[in-house]
């Protein structure tokens, strides 16, 4: 039984990063920039903003917290938004998720300037992906993919069972499991009997919010099990997968912690550095990955440009309950 190692392959991605990061420092070039918009003071949020600022100074990157009051108004944040947007210095913009009630997040995502969309949350990205087109791409289904990836685990013409359906992992997930060939079902909490199709799948991808709701019974002996879940339980933190009964029947799992969590923040990183390529209109077909990169495409809004981007994101509280 293999363990998919999340966080050493982030800690390899980071590394490459950095090493990217400092060439271009040598070189006399800026650094690549993220802010991180904080509305409010969700603790959840609190974490994952300082985690992500952590990583970005690992790296090298400049990175601001804008912190936000929760009875902000949703025109004084969108024209933060704006200000953001036409800031050069500035590569990526993330709006930390959730927001405070009487704020609408789709409004605000969608006046991120999407070649800044480090998320890859802005309808322009997630429509690129629906069409195969180069965009940036959710960070914690890129984060799979290029763990999968790592490991060589096959994907074409393989059975792929996603549960779960949110916007930010579920959806997207599916997509680039389809852009790899797989075959792809999704569940959900209206499918019945769940066990019968997650048992079907050679991948399974369980990206729902219920501690350990994947059980033995429910997976086919062998199968590669992916688990986005991050449960804050009594027991600690949990995956929606039973980690310890899974281990005896299928040939690959990832760890909670340690598995898809770190990937989805070397992901965001590595989104910020290709928007930052983007933006500085270099020119190369470039990644910040010493490996070939399946991640690579460009953004044709900024011309001329064939710089490696992906989209991929950690489990979003807002998402996280069975859809
Ligand atoms: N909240 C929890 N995870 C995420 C994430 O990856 N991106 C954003 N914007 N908000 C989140």
């Amino acid at each position: 039984m293999l363990v998919l190692d999340g966080k050493t392959t982030a800690a390899r991605i980071r590394t490459d990063i950095q090493e990217a990061i400092t060439a271009l420092r040598q070189e006399g070039k800026r650094a690549p920039g993220l802010v991180v918009l904080l509305v409010g003071d969700n603790p959840a949020s609190l974490v994952y903003v300082r985690n992500k600022e952590a990583a970005c100074q690992e790296v090298g990157m400049t990175s601001r917290v804008l912190r936000l009051p929760a009875d902000i108004a949703q025109a004084a944040l969108e024209s933060t938004i704006a200000e953001l947007n036409a800031d050069p210095e500035v590569d990526g913009i993330l709006l930390q998720l959730p927001l405070p009630a009487g704020l609408d997040a789709q409004r605000c995502l969608t006046c991120i300037d999407p070649t800044k969309d480090v998320d890859g949350f802005h309808p322009e990205n997630m429509g690129r992906l629906v069409q195969g087109l180069p965009g940036l791409r959710p960070c914690t289904p890129a984060g799979v993919m290029e763990l999968l990836r790592q490991y060589a685990i096959p994907l074409a013409g393989k059975h792929a069972v996603v549960v779960g359906r949110s916007t930010i992992v579920g959806k997207p997930m599916a997509l680039m499991l389809l852009e790899a060939h797989a075959t792809v079902t999704v569940c959900h909490s209206r499918t019945p009997d769940l066990a019968a199709i997650t048992r079907q799948g050679d991948i399974l991808v369980a990206a729902v919010g219920s501690p350990c709701l994947i059980r033995e019974g429910m997976v086919a002996e062998g199968a590669v099990v992916v688990d986005v879940g991050i449960n804050r339980t009594a027991a600690g933190l949990v995956g929606d997968c039973d980690y310890a009964a899974l281990c005896a029947k299928v040939s690959a799992i990832t760890p909670v912690p340690g598995g898809v969590g770190p990937m989805t923040i070397a992901m965001l990183l590595h989104n910020t550095l290709t928007a930052y390529y983007q933006h500085t209109g270099r020119t190369e077909a470039s990644c910040c990955c010493s490996s070939p990169c399946t991640r690579t495409a460009s953004h044709p809004r900024t011309a001329g440009t064939t710089t490696s981007a992906s989209f991929s994101p950690t489990q979003n509280p807002s998402t996280g309950q069975m859809a």
